[in-house]
């Protein structure tokens, strides 16, 4: 099955070559064709170029994108989709002044979200994880880290992994697992992370690499939480199990936790509200991808990461929603391209690397996703009639987009 799509006004992030990543003074260069065709075979992208080089193709389907801007779908490369219920009473008691700090530590917060997927069946979990991840493909997600987290039992870690495989199966979407079982500690651990660790290790763990559930593992590196050393061994024996590390850090205290990350090879390091001079040197030659997660900073009103100062060492930056019931009620990544040009000085350009080719990076899926380029995935974000991509975050309030393909399939409302 071939579709062409003729009188693109602007094919964006067009790499003749793949690139891994975008790094430094070369996220604001966002390569593009004016006024082209692109053409799509099955799931693949299998040619595009100018209007006037296009070759004579007998396509089964012809799209007219006259007007219209097309660019590769996000790659969203941060998100807990899967948990049971929300958490609109705790957003209600932050506005009324309470810290998301005391209704953590009053059994809210993670805790209260693992609390409700224990009680939660499988089929109910799948049934409320699946309408989200719906809404994000239509909103232009065509890639997406999920992470479990919201277990913290051997049961209920399983659960969480099994709903993830089942999407996997059932949707066009990419999606990447990943067991984080160190999220919080269980209040029967009595404020004892090094237990439960060791009980994530020797429990939990070992299922999750026989079962092949996951292909990354996560930590929550931070005060109160898990300790750089309680990282370091969860990492340690992870790698035993072939299990890649992306982890969550600096988000409330810089405690170290880039540095155990890059010691340890991560693909990312996600957060990074708070970071020192030596944090960002310490990510200075490593293949470890910053995360940024801005409508995190948004929802709970802490600092945004310091893109520019990242940006500006010459390091490359990716963006991510970081969906979930506590932090960040949304999987918008239309929003979080606009609040990183808006909060976190980051050009369209930038914000559009971030979101697509470094993104892919940051879920090892450079090979296939992020970029127009051959042989790439057909995941597409073909827009409404816009004046350029300098649009899309400008328009912050709009839904700028018209269609969306993946794997080459219009995504339906
Ligand atoms: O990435 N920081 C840790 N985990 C989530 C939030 C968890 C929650 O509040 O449910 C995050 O922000
Ligand atoms: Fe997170």
């Amino acid at each position: 099955m071939k579709t062409l799509i003729i009188n693109i006004k602007e094919l964006v992030q067009v790499r003749e070559t793949s690139v891994d990543k975008v790094s430094g003074a070369n996220m604001k260069i966002l390569p593009s064709i004016k006024n082209a065709f692109l053409l799509i075979e099955d799931d693949l992208i299998i040619d595009f170029g100018l209007m006037e080089n296009l070759p004579k193709i007998n396509a089964d389907k012809t799209i007219d994108a006259s007007g219209k801007i097309i660019l590769p779908s996000w790659c969203d490369s941060h998100t807990h989709i899967v948990y049971a219920g929300n958490r609109e009473q705790e957003f209600v008691a932050r506005i009324n002044g309470a810290s998301y700090e005391e209704i953590a530590n009053n059994g809210g917060g993670i805790l209260n979200s693992a609390k409700k997927l224990q009680e939660t069946s499988e089929d109910s979990l799948y049934q409320q994880s699946s309408k989200r991840l719906e809404e994000v493909m239509q909103l232009g997600t065509g890639a997406v880290e999920i992470k479990s987290g919201y277990g913290l039992t051997l049961d209920a870690e399983l659960k969480m992994l099994r709903v993830i495989k089942k999407l996997k199966e059932n949707y066009p979407i990419e999606i990447k697992a990943t067991f984080l079982g160190a999220h919080a500690i269980p209040t029967e651990f009595n404020k004892d992370s090094s237990a439960y660790v060791d009980f994530v290790i020797e429990t939990i763990l070992p299922k999750v690499a026989e079962e092949n559930l996951a292909e990354f593992i996560d930590v929550f590196c931070e005060t109160g939480y898990f300790s750089v050393e309680d990282t370091d061994r969860l990492l340690t024996a992870a790698k035993i199990h072939g299990l890649t590390p992306k982890i969550h850090v600096n988000q409330f205290t810089a405690i170290g936790g880039v540095q155990v990350g890059v010691k340890h090879k991560a693909l990312s390091v996600d957060h990074l509200e708070v970071m020192r001079d030596e944090d960002i040197e310490a990510l200075k030659n490593s293949d470890t991808m910053p995360v940024a997660l801005p409508l995190c900073s948004h929802f709970l009103s802490i600092p945004y990461t310091p893109a520019r100062k990242i940006i500006d060492a010459g390091l490359p930056i990716a963006l991510a929603t970081d969906f979930n019931p506590g932090s960040t009620p949304s999987g918008n990544m239309n929003q979080v391209v606009s609040e990183a040009c808006i909060k976190m000085k980051m050009t369209p350009e930038e914000a559009i690397n971030a979101a697509t080719i470094n993104g892919a990076y940051a879920m090892n899926l450079q090979n296939t996703h992020g970029s127009i380029t051959k042989g790439k995935k057909a995941n597409l974000i073909i827009t409404k009639e816009i004046p350029s991509i300098g649009f899309l975050p400008y328009a912050f309030g709009s839904n700028n987009i018209d269609t969306v393909l993946i794997i080459g399939k219009v995504v339906t409302q």
